[in-house]
C-alpha cells in the first residue's frame, strides 16, 4: 500500500493568505535572489491578501494540508506561479500548470523574467513560445522579462 500523501489542486481561500505570503516570499528569495527588493514583506503580505487573492482565481497544491505551490490566474493571464523552495522539479509546477490549461484551454500568456531560465525551460516543456523579450521597462523590478504565450492549436501544429 502507498501511505505517501497524495498532491490535490484546490482553489485557495482567504485563510491561506499568510501561507501564499510566506511562500511567494521564499520562492522568489531562493530562485531569484538577484531581483531588486521593490516592496517590504508586510507590503507583499497585503498585497496577496487583500489584492491578489482578491481577484481572479488562486489555485494551490496541498499536501498533508501543507501548500506547496500556488498559481493565479486573470482570464488568460497566467500571473504568479511558485513553489516553496525544497519543492522544486518533483512535478508539482506541472499538476499547477494542467489546472491553469483546463481553466483557460485555448490560450495562456505569462511574464517571466529572462535570467529565470528554470521557468522558462518549464515553459517551453510545457508547449509555451516566446513572443518577445523587453529590457524591464515594463516591470517595477526593472528587469528585463520575457512574453510567452500558450495556445491549444499550438499542439495542434505539430500533429
Ligand atoms: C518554475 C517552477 C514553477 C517549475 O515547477 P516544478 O514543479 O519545479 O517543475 P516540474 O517538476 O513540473 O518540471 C517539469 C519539466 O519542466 C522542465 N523544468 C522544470 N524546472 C526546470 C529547471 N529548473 N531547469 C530546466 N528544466 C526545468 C523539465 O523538463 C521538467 O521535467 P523533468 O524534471 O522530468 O526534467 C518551480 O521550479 C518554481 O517555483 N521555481 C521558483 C519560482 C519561479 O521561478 N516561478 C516562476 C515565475 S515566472
Amino acid at each position: 500500500m502507498n501511505a505517501a500523501p497524495a498532491i490535490t489542486i484546490e482553489r485557495s481561500s482567504p485563510s491561506d493568505a499568510g501561507e501564499i505570503a510566506a511562500l511567494y516570499l521564499a520562492s522568489r528569495g531562493e530562485a531569484l535572489p538577484y531581483l531588486r527588493r521593490v516592496h517590504s514583506d508586510d507590503e507583499v503580505r497585503g498585497w496577496i491578501a487583500h489584492v491578489r487573492l482578491a481577484t481572479g482565481e488562486t489555485w494551490v497544491a496541498r499536501e498533508a494540508g501543507r501548500i506547496l505551490g500556488f498559481l493565479c490566474l486573470d482570464g488568460e493571464d497566467l500571473d504568479q506561479l511558485y513553489l516553496m523552495p525544497g519543492q522544486f522539479r518533483r512535478g508539482v509546477g506541472s499538476l499547477l500548470l494542467a489546472k491553469a490549461k483546463e481553466r483557460s484551454p485555448e490560450r495562456l500568456h505569462l511574464f517571466t523574467f529572462q535570467r529565470n531560465h528554470g521557468a522558462r525551460a518549464f515553459y517551453e516543456r510545457h508547449g509555451f513560445r516566446l513572443v518577445d523579450l523587453n529590457d524591464g521597462d515594463r516591470n517595477e523590478e526593472g528587469e528585463p522579462d520575457a512574453l510567452y504565450e500558450w495556445r491549444r492549436s499550438f499542439s495542434e501544429e505539430g500533429l
